[in-house]
């Protein structure tokens, strides 16, 4: 008895000076799938292994319905510990406002310009000279994933491209197989863009949405990018239209549905259910048609804190994100490429080792779209790309249109 109060008393005695620097932390983001909360899970590990506190906040429903309510509550004077937002423009205003912590310091003493690539990410959290968020992954969003079963129950060669996809997608219906998921809401826009990428071609998409041409917007070149999201169009079932990304990588996985196009972040729910790149599924980046990888991913960012210990918190968070173990351990989970090379990636899957060679050869990387264009006329264009799937009677000619005019009205 006397002896467990000792050790009891002991316990308090070492326990207590950590407890009372350990700061409780909240942090929002929108990583609520199975690949993604086992990813998350990483981070508040890591981060409650610095004696803090990861308190979580996720918020269900996707980044449109995420940012929003982040940006609001910074704005308000209700701002979390630290919260997760894609690199770009989104963090802009608050930053001008004053609102966000500044990192430069840690930056530099950790040498993140140096150890972490590639440098659009930190070209991304920089305004102005100074480092505003820490980059935690390198996520691309031009991938096809299918799983192999389905095609081959159907005695049909697990396609290699896009173009293979549609093709079998006739035989597919007829036994009772969705040919293509699809999501509502941004992976319409992202499909698009992944077709955009397919078909017009890295540089012509960029031209695009970076350097605003016009003439290739309205050009024979993305005129055929609208054919082809005709095509898709035409097979897809509206019934068959899942309310979240996920749910449509579900349908694949559960072999109901024989392919899906999605972010590299869809394999971390083939990691989840168990499968296995290159034998199960297949993951196609560029659809099959080029490699190449975006440069989107997430980074986080930490509202100024008024308190002293919370920005140390802070400090000590962000630092933690871009340490070896935990890059290595958060990105196997969240189907990402970690932001450092010096990283031991023995365990990479196939799809992380496709993700990384293209990264290692240089040429077909290019900015995200958040990089390039503001969100609301991301957001703009998947409406005009959600009513295009959804109504058979506009014309691909007329989206195309809808699409160019608002690139056109962009703020640059
Ligand atoms: C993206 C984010 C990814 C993934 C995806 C779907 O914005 O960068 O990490 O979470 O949304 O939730």
């Amino acid at each position: 008895m006397k002896l467990t109060k000792l050790a009891f008393a002991l316990c308090a005695s070492v326990a207590l000076p950590m407890a009372a620097h350990a700061t409780d932390l909240e942090v929002t983001h929108w990583w609520t799938s199975g690949g993604e909360a086992a990813a998350v899970a990483e981070f508040a590990k890591a981060f409650d292994a610095t004696g803090n506190k990861w308190v979580d906040g996720a918020i269900a429903g996707s980044g449109d319905v995420a940012r929003p309510i982040i940006i609001s509550r910074i704005l308000g004077g209700n701002p979390m510990g630290a919260t997760q937002l894609n690199p770009g423009k989104d963090a802009d205003d608050l930053i001008a406002a004053g609102l966000m912590q500044d990192l430069t310091e840690l930056a530099t003493a950790e040498d993140w310009a140096t150890i972490l690539r590639p440098k659009s990410q930190m070209d991304s959290c920089t305004l102005d000279g100074k480092v505003y968020c820490v980059p935690v992954n390198l996520h691309s969003g031009q991938w096809m994933w299918t799983n192999r079963k389905v095609y081959e129950d159907a005695g049909i060669a697990p396609p290699q491209n896009w173009a293979e996809m549609i093709a079998a997608a006739p035989a597919l219906k007829e036994k009772g197989i969705i040919p293509l998921s699809l999501a509502e809401g941004w992976p319409i826009g992202l499909l698009t863009e992944d077709l955009i990428v397919a078909i017009a071609g890295v540089d012509n998409y960029v031209a695009v949405y970076k350097d605003r041409n016009m003439e290739m917007a309205r050009g024979p070149e993305f005129a055929a990018v609208f054919k082809a999201i005709d095509e898709a169009r035409q097979i897809i079932d509206p019934k068959t239209v899942v309310p979240q990304w996920n749910d449509a990588v579900a349908l694949v996985i559960q072999g109901k549905a024989a392919a899906n196009v999605m972010g590299d972040w869809a394999g971390g729910e083939f990691a989840v259910a168990g499968m296995v790149a290159g034998k199960d599924y297949d993951c196609l980046p560029g659809l099959g048609v080029e490699p190449v990888l975006g440069t989107g991913g997430d980074v986080f960012y930490f509202p100024k804190s008024e308190d002293p210990e919370v920005t140390k918190a802070q400090l000590a968070m962000a630092s933690m994100m871009v340490t070896k173990e935990v890059q290595v351990a958060f990105n196997l989970k969240k189907g990402s490429l970690p932001m450092r090379s010096d990283v031991d990636l023995s365990a990479a899957n196939d799809c992380m080792k496709k993700g990384l060679e293209i990264l290692d050869k240089g040429t077909k990387v290019f900015p995200n779209n958040s990089q390039m264009l503001d969100r609301d006329s991301l957001n703009q264009i998947n409406d005009v790309m959600k009513e295009f799937f959804s109504d058979l009677s506009i014309t691909p000619e007329a989206a195309q249109e809808q699409f160019a005019a608002i690139i056109e009205a962009a703020p640059k």
